[in-house]
């Protein structure tokens, strides 16, 4: 394998397996895992987003089911669709697309899905589990850079991991996951003092930042792994990460682009969520 690792070449081995472990779901039982997004407003972005996880569902033979609601939308309207697709047995994961628009409380939200069908793994509970190491869903991105890691071969037990980054979406599952594999793992932020030099002593350095030409060559070590979670635009409006890749990919053993690296590997965990939470519900009816 070369030294870019491919998001879109993980993904499609694993969407293949999600796609044939579906099709034996249907054939077995008769069910057909059934996924609901929910958009509020009309940030492009997210459209996008909403659009590509889709797409997703089509490709590994889901059911996608897509609720649009306007951006002057009440938190009501929002709880009750939610507490509608909690009691409906053809959905088995639900995703509210963040950002909300401001009148509406993400966290509260986020608190009304039911656990067994929170497939972004934001809710509490498990928020819990995930803490504890005895889970059920794994937050997609963080899942899916650890497959990247995993597909290098190179073991994570004793390396120093650095992960720049302290959001509850990315930062802070990502560190966690780190450390259920015995990494020493660090947690960098916008306060934390000698940032360059805490992330040249990572041999895997994982950056979330959310801002282009963040790291820089000098703020990595010699033949670390380098993951990039950033979806910036730079100047000329381009699609980038966080890392000056052109800088930083001489130094690193493996890197991952942007686009190409993380983006497609949030929406193939996604669609593993989705497939063992119809899985899990299956397994407790019986
Ligand atoms: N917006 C950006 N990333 C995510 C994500 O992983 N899940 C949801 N629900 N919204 C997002």
């Amino acid at each position: 394998m070369g030294k870019i690792i491919s998001g879109k070449e993980v993904s499609k081995v694993l969407r293949e397996q999600i796609k044939a472990d579906a099709t034996a779901l249907r054939e077995n039982s008769g069910i057909q895992p059934g996924l609901a997004v929910i958009l509020v407003g009309n940030d492009p972005a997210s459209q996008i987003y909403v659009r590509n996880k889709q797409k997703a569902c089509e490709e590994v033979g889901f059911h996608a089911f897509e609720f649009k609601l306007n951006e002057n939308a009440t938190e009501e309207q929002l709880l009750d669709l939610i507490g509608v697709l909690n009691k409906d047995n053809k959905v088995h994961g639900i995703l509210v697309q963040l950002p909300l628009p401001d009148h509406i409380d993400p966290q509260t939200v986020i608190n009304n899905i039911s656990p067994q069908k929170d497939v972004d793994a934001f809710h509490p509970v498990n928020v819990g589990k995930i803490m504890i190491g005895n889970y059920d869903f794994l937050p997609c991105t963080p899942a899916g850079v650890m497959e990247l890691i995993d597909s290098t071969g190179v073991e994570i037990g004793g390396k120093n991991c650095v992960v720049v980054g302290r959001s509850n979406i990315v930062g802070k599952p990502m560190a966690m996951l780190l450390l259920h594999q015995n990494a020493t793992v660090t947690i960098c932020h916008s306060k934390t003092k000698n940032l360059s030099e805490i992330c040249a002593t990572a041999d895997i350095l994982v950056s979330a930042v959310g801002r282009a030409h963040f790291i820089t060559a000098d703020m990595v070590k010699e033949g670390a792994i380098v993951i990039d979670v950033g979806m910036n635009h730079d100047e000329n409006g381009k699609l980038c990460g966080d890392v000056e890749f052109a800088e930083v990919e001489p130094k690193a053993s493996y890197i991952t682009p942007v686009p190409g690296g993380v983006g497609p590997m949030t929406i193939t965990m996604l669609m593993k969520n989705t497939l063992r939470a119809a899985e899990l519900k299956l397994k407790n009816q019986k």
